[in-house]
């Protein structure tokens, strides 16, 4: 049997992730073989586990590499192909690996100008900032507060909903502001600061259309800033502990399959420089560690990727 080094969860009762020896993966009919090129890190990494799984389990969401093998009913993508690709969940573990089975529906194929890094930066964040924009259902002209703005998903709703000509406020620590006014926002907000949403609401002429709350916790301190009748939509599954007020609805963004094309869409806009990707770092191998430390912070500035040499 032919091994790799992964990254994996030991145990059930352990968070503790490390660098192990595992079994290049066996795929199914459906599935392609990739040699991973890249992974993107993610918040839950180390805890996104499938019910069920033999331990050491292989963590990670998401990656872009080359195709080695295809399954016998995949059809459209052949050997050698540079693709995206999403192993959210899987009982045969995930991209943070040499080598990662992923499901043929999930693969996007990596335009010829896209490094690998930048391809894994784009899975995850892309269809978290897609699914908001579409919650939030703003149009030009209508504003719109960010709660966290400079990180993966953040650096992208910047940019998409600028680009739809609406105006754009967001909150992050004050070494952040110049960065997201570069992609494209009005009003910056330093959180820490205790009179931020005073500025947001004076800023959006009594109140913003909508509110985006990435950062759990949230919630309520954006509500305040969002005029009567308005929305708030959370990405961190936590609008249960928030109390609507003044006809405000509240919602958690939500999942559809019909997003696949569209982050493959904003791939394209990415390729074309249309679209800016932030990446935090892009660390070795060995260091992957380092970057879900990183990430788990709640600091980085856009996403963080390990690179494989
Ligand atoms: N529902 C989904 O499909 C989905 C998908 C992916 C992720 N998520 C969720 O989205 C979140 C990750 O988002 P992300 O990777 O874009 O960002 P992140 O790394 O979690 O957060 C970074 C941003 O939050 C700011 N921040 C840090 N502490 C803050 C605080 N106390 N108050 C307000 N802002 C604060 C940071 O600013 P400074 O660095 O300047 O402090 C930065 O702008 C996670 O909670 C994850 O669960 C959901």
């Amino acid at each position: 049997m032919e091994t790799m080094k992964v990254f994996a969860r030991l145990a059930a009762d352990s968070g503790e992730v490390s660098m192990v020896d595992a079994p290049v993966p066996q795929i199914g009919g459906d599935e392609v073989l990739v040699r991973v090129g890249a992974f993107g890190v993610g918040l839950h990494d180390r805890s996104f586990i499938p019910r069920g799984v033999a331990f050491p389990y292989t963590i990670g969401t998401e990656g872009a590499g080359t195709v080695v093998e295809t399954g016998d009913q995949v059809a459209g993508v052949s050997v050698g192909d540079r693709v995206i690709f999403t192993t959210s969940l899987q009982p045969q573990g995930g991209a943070w690996a040499e080598y990662a089975a992923a499901n043929q529906h999930t693969l996007i194929p990596l335009p010829d100008g896209l490094t690998f890094a930048q391809g894994a930066a784009v899975p995850i964040a892309g269809k978290a900032a897609l699914e908001s924009l579409n919650a939030l259902g703003l149009q030009g002209g209508d504003s719109l507060f960010i709660a966290g703005a400079s990180g993966a998903i953040g650096s992208l709703v910047i940019q998409l909903a600028a680009a739809q000509g609406i105006r754009v406020a967001g909150s992050a620590s004050a070494g952040n502001h110049a960065h997201m006014r570069a992609l494209g926002l009005e009003h910056a907000a330093d959180y820490q600061q205790a009179d931020w949403p005073e500025g947001v609401r004076v800023w959006a002429g009594g109140g913003v259309s909508a509110a985006l709350a990435i950062q759990p916790g949230t919630g309520m301190a954006s509500q305040s800033v969002v005029r009567d009748g308005g929305r708030l939509i959370t990405v961190s599954g936590d609008s249960a502990q928030i109390r609507p007020e003044r006809g405000i609805t509240v919602q958690q963004i939500s999942h559809s399959h019909a997003t696949q094309i569209k982050v493959a869409g904003l791939v394209a806009e990415i390729a074309k420089g249309q679209v800016q990707l932030i990446i935090e770092n892009e660390y070795p191998f060995a260091e992957a560690l380092d970057a879900l430390k990183k990430t788990e912070t709640r600091h980085a500035r856009g996403k963080s990727v390990v690179v494989l040499g």
